[in-house]
């Protein structure tokens, strides 16, 4: 069997050996131009020319979780798509998350403020009944998220396609739920996939029907967010804050209002790192077992787009 690998913006070296190792049966190399036909892939953000170059592929392995930009490329037609299955980022995302609700309930810059004025004071304590987190995607980070939240006793509501039932947590599905799910959310967490569906969900008549002094925490992809309607809504006091991880483009360039808006917290598109180790185990099992025709978690549905 062999394997060929092709990540964008990282150094495949490690990779390649670490699938290799895993995979002692299998040819694994970086991929090259003209390199011979693979069975298999492990790709990030392959450029098109890979596809071009590997029209043969029975399966290509993404290193993330988000296939939006791989879903954009003409694919290999056979080739199944495969996303990571946590693999070690929903811990991760839910201490994220938690952590940035928990940031605003508690109102922590402001302590932090007071600190760089040594200033002692305490603020009136809030309640967590009015500040019911809504999580938009309840998949595996979206579940995980969910759970950490309602662990920290927040009221959590989550909003899916399908109707899902999650412990602990108030479910809405599909646009009929859509309305309901934002008219009883005060802090919104976005962990949808980027679809045709999904492009631009922020927006201001969305995040207008939250309740008074909403708060936006977007971990899954820019362009799920319209930027200029979020400032607008910060600038005109119906939103009191945002936690951004992801962005449009990325590098967020310097100039973008983001950075020096005082009601907005960036990070660089951090909050659930691939775990190298984590992955290509993930990977390399599911190679196996593909090869060998059972059934594996994490196809994607190219037409659904996730
Ligand atoms: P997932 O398991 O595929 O879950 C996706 C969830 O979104 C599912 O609950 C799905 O509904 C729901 N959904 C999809 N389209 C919808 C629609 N039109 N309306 C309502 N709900 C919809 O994905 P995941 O592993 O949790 O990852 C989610 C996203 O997080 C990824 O796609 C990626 O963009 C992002 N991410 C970001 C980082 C980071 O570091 N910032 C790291 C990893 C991932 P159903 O349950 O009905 O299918
Ligand atoms: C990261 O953003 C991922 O999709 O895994």
């Amino acid at each position: 069997m062999r394997i060929t690998v092709c990540c964008s913006d990282t150094k495949a070296a490690p990779w390649v050996d670490g699938l290799q190792a895993a995979l002692p049966e299998a040819e694994v190399s970086e991929w090259q131009p003209g390199a011979p036909p693979a069975d298999y892939a492990m790709v990030w953000s392959p450029p098109q020319a890979f596809c071009d170059d590997q029209p043969q592929l029975k399966g290509i392995f993404n290193t993330g979780a988000g296939v939006d930009a791989l879903l954009k490329l003409r694919l290999p037609p056979d080739a199944v798509v495969v996303r990571l299955d946590d693999a070690g980022m929903s811990v991760q995302m839910a201490e994220f998350v938690c952590h940035a609700v928990i940031r605003h309930f508690r109102e922590l810059d402001a302590y932090a403020r007071d600190e760089a004025q040594s200033r002692w004071g305490f603020r009136k304590p809030r309640l967590r009944a009015d500040f019911p987190v809504g999580v938009m995607g309840l998949g595996v980070l979206g579940q995980r998220v969910a759970q950490a939240l309602a662990a920290f006793e927040f009221p959590v509501r989550g909003w899916s396609r399908r109707a899902r039932d999650v412990a602990g947590v108030q479910c809405f599905s599909g646009d009929a739920g859509f309305a309901d799910f934002l008219a009883g959310t005060r802090v919104l967490v976005c962990l949808l996939p980027l679809t045709d569906d999904t492009r631009g969900i922020m927006n201001r008549a969305t995040l207008s029907q939250l309740l008074p002094g909403g708060y936006v925490i977007n971990v899954a992809r820019g362009a799920h967010l319209v930027d200029e309607d979020l400032i607008a809504l910060l600038d005109e006091g119906r939103l009191a804050g945002a936690a951004l991880d992801v962005f449009r483009i990325e590098p967020l360039p310097t100039e973008h209002p983001f950075w020096a808006h005082p009601k907005i917290t960036v990070t660089p598109h951090t909050s659930a790192r691939t775990l190298r180790e984590e992955s290509i185990a993930q990977i390399a099992g599911k190679i196996r077992a593909f090869s060998r025709g059972e059934p594996i978690v994490g196809v994607v549905d190219r037409q659904r787009g996730y």
